[in-house]
């Protein structure tokens, strides 16, 4: 027998339309019964319009400023290791204590999913490297990558942490498979635009430099119909879970949008300290801006164009390989 946890600060109206498993009713009508991935998705249309509306994603949108841009990329990776190394682990002891708790089949499918999340902080923690000598090629200012690396998590790197480990502490293991749905859908969501931007401002040299974000815009793809299949499944045979759902859900996603707020906070102090200081960009990053805007030029109409999840990941990938 499941158990869930039934006080999850939900409304109690949502908690019995979702108990019920209910079919909306219009003017007296049926209308046509709403899929399980439907109803948990209405649930977070605020929630990710929320996301997408937030400060950093708005200033990696529009500023276009290579030393802000380059160290955002930076903390970016250095944190985001913090938080990327735990997944693997966090997926198995969701699984185990899942399986305690009578969510076999989540449980089994939970543990296959950890394999294949194992060892990706790797790819940041190069890309944090690669990154560091990328600037300090152009910079006096040198930026140690293992200083990064070790640097205290940021408000939201600890925030994101804790909504993993409070599911998987309490009655709601199966929560990770929402936490996982709402996090493996950024690179499909944000991927090109990491890209694009740090391609328009740095040209293809860049690009591998951003290993993890290149790989995931791909891999997701795949984890996301997983997460997707397995999500739906859960609500289906357990449909008192979808208000757990939607709260880890939505939990992860704010935590992401604080950590990627601390990131672009990073980066602007950091930028405060460079320019209260004088840095000056050496005459190797004059040439390098040189060689962009020659390079803008001859590919304007690639970057002026809207940036299409389709056209413009692919066109950067093609580029990258
Ligand atoms: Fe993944």
């Amino acid at each position: 027998m499941n158990r869930i946890s039934t006080s999850m600060g939900h409304s109690s109206t949502t908690m019995n339309y979702a108990a019920r498993n209910e079919t909306p009713v219009t003017n007296g009508l049926k209308s046509m019964p709403t899929s399980s991935i439907e109803r948990y998705n209405r649930h977070l249309v605020a929630v990710r319009e929320r996301f997408d509306a937030n400060a950093a994603l708005n200033a990696l949108r529009s500023n276009n400023d290579p030393q802000l841009l380059e160290l955002f990329l930076l903390y970016f990776c250095a944190i985001g290791a913090q938080m990327t190394q735990p997944v693997a682990g966090w997926i198995r002891r969701a699984a185990s204590r899942c399986a305690a708790l009578g969510f076999e089949a989540l449980a089994k499918a939970l543990n296959q999913h950890a394999q294949a999340e194992s060892g990706h902080h790797l790819m940041m923690i190069a890309d944090v490297h690669s990154l560091a000598k990328h600037w300090n090629a152009r910079h006096s200012r040198s930026i140690a990558a293992d200083a990064l690396l070790s640097q205290a998590p940021s408000d939201g790197a600890r925030s994101y942490c804790e909504v993993h480990e409070r599911n998987i502490a309490g009655y709601t293991p199966f929560a990770q498979i929402a936490i996982e749905y709402e996090i493996e859908q950024l690179p499909l969501r944000y991927g090109s635009l990491f890209l694009a931007r740090s391609f328009e401002v740095f040209g293809p040299e860049i690009l591998p430099s951003l290993s993890f974000v290149s790989a995931h815009i791909e891999l997701d793809v795949g984890h996301t119909h997983f997460n997707e299949r397995e999500l739906a499944k859960l609500i289906d045979s357990t449909p008192e879970s979808l208000p757990a759902l939607v709260a880890a859900g939505t939990a992860a996603l704010d935590a992401y949008a604080k950590f990627l707020s601390d990131c672009v906070a990073l980066a602007q102090r950091h930028y405060n300290e460079i320019t209260s200081s004088c840095d000056r960009p050496t005459q190797f990053l004059s040439s390098s801006r040189l060689r962009i805007r020659s390079w803008h030029r001859q590919h304007s109409a690639f970057i002026t164009r809207p940036l299409s999840k389709s056209v413009t990941t692919a066109s950067i990938l093609a580029i990258k390989r």
